[in-house]
Formats: structure tokens, sequence, C-alpha cells
């Protein structure tokens, strides 16, 4: 569809305050939770399924954004006379809109025209245009910018001058030291880990053209209504003189929450030059230009009795970002409900440094913060002698220990018991014990949690007189499925085959969902299109004068009193209604969160200390399960990346300059399939959660990483003896520790 958002005949609005009937329980097709495949899949393995860069435009031209040198500082000049006479060169372009964000704040706006403050290496400071993107590039590297250094530049978190703990971020309750110095058994340890990068595997890249003031922009974005806003502030014009594509996104994990320097520069250079833009970022820019996970430090205190329950826990974290930017990594939000104890202590602090942004990364929060206190737990159960899955198990408290609020669903008891069995935990032999050739062997285990969020989601379901239907919103899929589940809610409501229906995503202009983001896509956008198909049902079921719980819909047919009709029999023109979601009070009123448990077992290599995961279990509890293809397929990716940030994720900062000196695939390690064992994903089933939202589901994008780490660290421990303390366990920190064998 072109253009503004079509008439609906009939729109429904529902906020979720109560606990909701399994109104999908009694449907009949048979459709949800099965394992289909992605409507679009066999578009995107032959490769026909258009990704940002792809789209062309006549006139179109390329834009290369050219990186800071300087840590600090200001740019002086810049050459542009040199390489205008270069072959293709159309413009150089700086200041104004193209540095306004080195990052995602707003921080640092720069006036139009002025030359640009500079904060960390690689920030984009300029754009060459030309007709070509090889001639781009040429000429980026040939430009010669100047600078003017400042001095003082920070760039290590650990002795930054520039420090805060906001009061916000510190709670207090009970006496924390004196429960540690009484507890039976007590840990006080530190973690660290590595900043970390999304590396998603398509870049970030805009094509961008303007029509009679409106800009149309091909990116890969995941929540199109905010990049909307984004864009519109950033170029200084209205909401509506923006739309954004993204129909197709090739990983986002957080790197495309927000628009990216890219997206500005394209729309800004294509509204100056009246010509078609498209700007993509290379692999070191994506690195440089776009939201890095913030190292962290964390000290976790536990303290407990003889029967190894918590009376003492402590998260203190340290994190880092650019001066001036909001985000820090929420480092200890899992700890806050996952286990119990009364004296509780967490305190945050934040670094100013001049690297690259921090930002939101795949599971912000739990993804790191669950290593550390996962490991922690493990070294308390090393301590009181307790079994690691007994220990969790002993602490899993009633309520929320800080707020007192009830648990929705928490599957946490059976993911650990089901993993425990499944895995064959009962085999786990102390620390150092079991030597298979010249490998230590080891099992290890972790919780998994993940805040559940519902955001406010619209969408637009059509049925039409030919029996097929239409779903319409401006969800995205970033690779999790939203096309698959948003065909099987549909088709499952209105009793109609997935061919029959068309999910259309990705568009601005289209109602505004969620967008992919922590998790709350499926669920959020989900209900969206659940309520707009409920409301088809209904109007169906008022033109046969019954209620709609009288009619079963299968096949393609509605059948009622034993009178069977077409579904678009009952229909002369198409039927669009419209369905909005609203998170309620039972957002607030109820600690909701996705749970699992995550089993590993490593061999540690006698000789080198290299590790190998040999195996890994992942069980969940995540409400109901959309498709059970597209979840395990989130899960599986989760568990990859823990064996990454486990064993060889780091982005490694000059220490002189805080660059990021491994900025690309070949040095930045993420796991290859050799790194990766088989992975067994285990969804529990028939699990509801009557709280999250009308469909009962939660989030599955980043509980499948949250904790996978941790298992992997104390699989590690309970191989050789060694207990690796800061992240990724590379050969060298496990090595001088190994135990002498003959
Ligand atoms: Mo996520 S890190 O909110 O895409």
């Amino acid at each position: 569809m072109d253009g503004q958002a079509q008439s609906k005949d009939f729109s429904v609005k529902f906020t979720m305050d109560e606990a909701q009937p399994r109104v999908l329980d009694r449907m009949a097709q048979g459709l949800l939770g099965t394992a289909m495949d992605r409507p679009e899949g066999r578009m995107k393995v032959t490769g026909t399924a258009p990704y940002a860069a792809e789209y062309r435009r006549e006139g179109l031209v390329h834009g290369m954004l050219v990186r800071s040198t300087i840590t600090k500082g200001r740019v002086t000049g810049i050459d542009a006379e040199k390489v205008q006479s270069m072959d293709g060169v159309i413009a150089v372009m700086t200041g104004g809109p193209l540095v306004r964000n080195p990052a995602q704040g707003t921080a640092h706006e720069a006036p139009a025209q002025s030359l640009p403050e500079v904060f960390y290496v690689g920030q984009p400071v300029a754009l060459v245009i030309a007709e070509s993107f090889e001639q781009a590039r040429h000429a980026a590297q040939a430009l010669t910018v100047t600078y003017d250094r400042a001095d003082g530049a920070d760039v290590d978190p650990a002795t930054a001058s520039d420090t805060e703990t906001p009061e916000d971020n510190v709670l207090s309750q009970g006496d924390i030291d004196t429960a540690m110095k009484e507890a039976a058994f007590a840990v006080d340890t530190r973690y660290s880990t590595p900043p970390h990068s999304s590396a998603a595997m398509e870049p970030h890249a805009s094509v961008a053209s303007w029509t009679d003031g409106r800009l149309e922009l091909h990116g890969s974005y995941q929540m199109l209504r905010h990049n909307v806003a984004e864009l519109a502030d950033a170029l200084g014009v209205d909401e509506a003189d923006v739309r954004i594509h993204s129909p197709y996104v090739g990983g986002g994990f957080g790197a495309k929450l927000g628009i990216a320097p890219e997206a500005v520069a394209a729309a800004h250079a294509a509204r100056e030059l009246g010509r078609p833009v498209s700007v993509v970022l290379t692999r070191p820019q994506v690195f440089e230009m776009t939201m890095r996970r913030s190292e962290t430090t964390q000290r976790l205190r536990l303290g407990s009795d003889a029967e190894g329950r918590l009376t003492a826990l402590g998260h203190e974290d340290w994190v880092s970002n650019l001066p001036g930017e909001a985000f820090a990594e929420p480092t200890a939000q899992g700890t806050h409900f996952l286990y119990g104890g009364d004296n509780r202590y967490f305190a945050q602090t934040l670094a100013r440094v001049h690297r690259p942004c921090a930002g939101s990364v795949r599971a912000p929060g739990e993804a790191v913060g669950m290593i550390a206190l996962e490991c922690a737990m493990d070294e308390l159960a090393e301590t009181s002698g307790i079994d690691p899955i007994d220990l969790r198990l002993r602490n899993l408290p009633e309520t929320h220990p800080e707020n007192g609020l009830p648990y929705s669903e928490r599957g946490l008891e059976d993911c650990l018991r089901e993993g425990a069995a499944k895995f064959g935990w009962d085999a786990r032999t102390p620390a150092g014990t079991r030597l298979d050739g010249d490998w230590w062997i080891g099992m290890g285990v972790a919780s998994a949690v993940r805040v559940n969020a519902l955001m406010n989601s619209t969408a637009r379901v059509t049925l039409n007189p030919d029996g097929t239907a239409l779903c319409e919103t401006d969800m995205t899929d970033i690779g999790t499925g939203s096309y698959a589940i948003l065909t099987q809610i549909v088709g499952e409501m209105l009793g109609l085959d997935p061919g029959q229906v068309e999910v259309r995503l990705g568009d601005s202009d289209l109602p505004k969902s969620s967008g992919s983001g922590g998790s709350w896509g499926a669920q959020s956008c989900g209900s969206a299109v659940f309520l707009a198909a409920q409301e088809i049902r209904k109007q169906l079921a008022e033109k046969l004068d019954v209620a709609a719980d009288d009619l079963t819909f299968k096949d393609g047919t509605v059948t009622c009193d034993n009178v069977q009709h077409d579904i678009g029999d009952l229909i002369e023109t198409p039927l669009t209604c419209e369905g909005t979601l609203n998170p309620g009070d039972t957002a607030d009123a109820f600690s909701i969160a996705g749970y699992g448990a995550h089993f590993a077992e490593v061999g540690v290599h006698r000789d080198t200390g290299e590790v190998r995961v040999r195996r890994m279990l992942g069980v969940f509890s995540i409400g109901r399960v959309l498709n059970e293809k597209t979840a395990s397929s989130q899960c599986h990716g989760g568990m990859i990346w823990g064996i990454g940030s486990a064993l060889t994720e780091e982005i490694m900062h000059d220490p002189s300059d805080g660059r990021i000196v491994n900025h690309n695939l070949a040095e930045y390690h993420l796991p290859v399939s050799l790194d990766v064992p088989d992975l067994d994903v285990v969804l529990l089933e028939d699990t509801r959660d009557d709280q999250a939202n009308p469909i009962q589901a939660k989030g599955i994008g980043e509980l499948g990483i949250a904790g996978a780490a941790g298992a992997i660290g104390n699989a590690i421990y309970n191989a050789c003896g060694v207990r690796v303390r800061d992240f990724p366990a590379t050969p060298d920190k496990i090595f001088p520790h190994l135990p002498e064998t003959d």
C-alpha cells in the first residue's frame, strides 16, 4: 500500500489490567505453536529478500562516512578541495545533522556548518559522496582532516576521573555487612566482562530519497515509530514527512534500536543534493559508530545460613559510557528478583570515558549480570558443599524480595529439575576429578532470567471476500520470526491456512507497533494482531446473530450450529479491524519475567587450557510458545552468544586512545560452527502467563543468552578447578592454574 494508513471499519483498544481468558486455547486451526516454516524463509535463503543496501534509485549516489582519528578535541579543517577533483566525487559534507549525534544521544548537538567536536576515535566527522561506493571510499580515505586535540581524555573506566553513582542506582535493604559477617557461608567475589559488539550480520545501511519534501528511507532498523521520530528530530522535519522501510533486517541485537549515523547522513545528503543517497557502514564503522555493550566489573556478595538460604545478597557494578550519554548497562537487573535474602545491597557506578558509545546489546543487564551472579552462586555452592541446583531451589523467594509483588508464571524450578534430569546432572563429579584423554571434563549450571516488558502496539487485520487475510503493522522482523508468528496468530484466530494469510511489516506508514526490542515484540505486536483478529470474529458473529464463542473457524470455514459457511461468503467487501494493546496495571502488579536453566558440559585441555563446549542444554519457560521452531531458534542463538561471551568475544580498546583495535570479524571472535556443539533446547509445554498479555506469551529473544556463559564458566571450574572471573575465559587465564597431571 502507498502513502497514509487506510481506513478501518472497526478498532478495538485494550489495556492489560487483569488476567485474560486463554482464548487461543479454544481455537480449532491448530496452527499456533507449531514449528511452521517462516513464510519469507525461501526468499531469504535464495537471496531475493531485499535488504537496505540493495535498494536502487534512479540517480543514486553513494556516501562514505569519515571517522575521527583522535579521541577528544575539535575538527579544525577538512581539506575538501583535494578530494573534489578525484574521480566521481560529488561533495564533501560536515557539521550539522551529520555529526549531531556521535551515537544515540542528543547531547552533542552541533550548529549547522560548524566543525565537529570529537568524543571518541571512530566518530563520524564528514561524509564524502561520489558516483560509486568505491569512489566514495577511496576519496574518504584520501580526505585530510585536521584536529585540535584536547588533553585529558579518559579512555579507561578503571582510572577515569569522572564517575557517578546516582542515588537512584543504589538500593540498600537491611544490613548486608552484618549479614555477611554472621553468615554460615559467605562469598565476596569480583567478576569482569569485556565490551561486546552486536555484530549483526547485516551492516547498518540507509538509502534515502526525498519526494515533495517527504523522506523515504530504506534502512535496517528495529523500532520504526521511534526511528521516524529520531530521524525527524535530527533533520528538523515533521514526523509525518519521514517514512522508513525495513521489511528485512539481518540482525539487530540492539544496535538497530535507534538510528545510527548512516541514516542521518544519507537523509541529510539526499536533501542537500536533491538526489537519492546510499550510505552503508563498513564493518569497522559498525564497531565504532554503533553501540557497544559496556564492559562491567561486578562485586557479588552472597551470605547464607547453614542450609544455604541466602541472608545477604549484594551486587555492585561498574560500567562506562561517553560523557553525556544516558544509558548505563543495567547489570543487576535480574539479581533484584531472582533470589531471596533479606539483607541486600546494590549500587551502580558509571565512568565517563571516550570510547565508542555504550548502549543496548542483546539482553542489556542480564546478559552480563547473570554471568557474575550465577558464577558467584556456584562459588557459594562449592563453599557450602550444597549441590548448585539445590542451592538455587532453596533460594527462590515467595514474592519479589524487594517490593513484595507476586510472581506471575515462574517456571524456574521446573526448568532446573527437568534440565537436571535430561542433562544427566547426576553424573557430575567434584571439580578436577574427571579426565577423558587429554581433557578435563566438567558440568555447570546457571539459572536464566530476563525481565518481560509489554509495549503499546497497534496492528490492522483485513479479511477479504476471497477468504484471504492481510495483517499490517510497522513491526519489524530482525530474524526473530515476526512474519511467521503473526501469520500463525491470524491463521489460528480466523481458521485460515498460512497460505491464505499475508503479513506486511517494516513500513512506518503502517499502524505503529512495539517494534523489535527488549524481547517485547512477539507478545506486544502479537497481542495487537490477536485483538484485531478477535474483532473480526466478533463482527462476523454479529452478522450471524450469535456469540463469537459459538463459532468455529477452521480451514477457511465458519461453523455455527452445524451450519458451515465459507468465511469469505460472510462478507461482501473487505472487513478491516484494528487492534491496539496497551500495557496496564498487571505490569505493575506482578513481577513478570521469562525463566530458564542452562546446562553446559565442557572439556578443558590439560596442557593448553583450551576450552571446548561439548554439549549444552537450555530449558525455558516462556508462557505460550507461538512457533516452536522460531522460538527454539532464538534460544539457540542466545546460547551461542553465551558461548561467545564465555570464551571468545571481547572488544579490545587501545589503552592509549580508546580506539577499538579489533574492529573486524577476523579479530572479534564470534563462535563459529566448530565452536558450537549440539545445542539442546526444551521449551516447557503448556505454560501460560495469564498476567503477561492476552496471548499469554513471554519474550524469548534475550532469555537464551542470560546465564548461558555462567553455566560454561561453572563447567570450566568443575572440569579443572580453575575459577575464571575475568571473561572471556581464554586459555591464558586457565593454563597457568591447571592442576599437574602425569
Ligand atoms: Mo534489544 S538489546 O532491546 O534489541
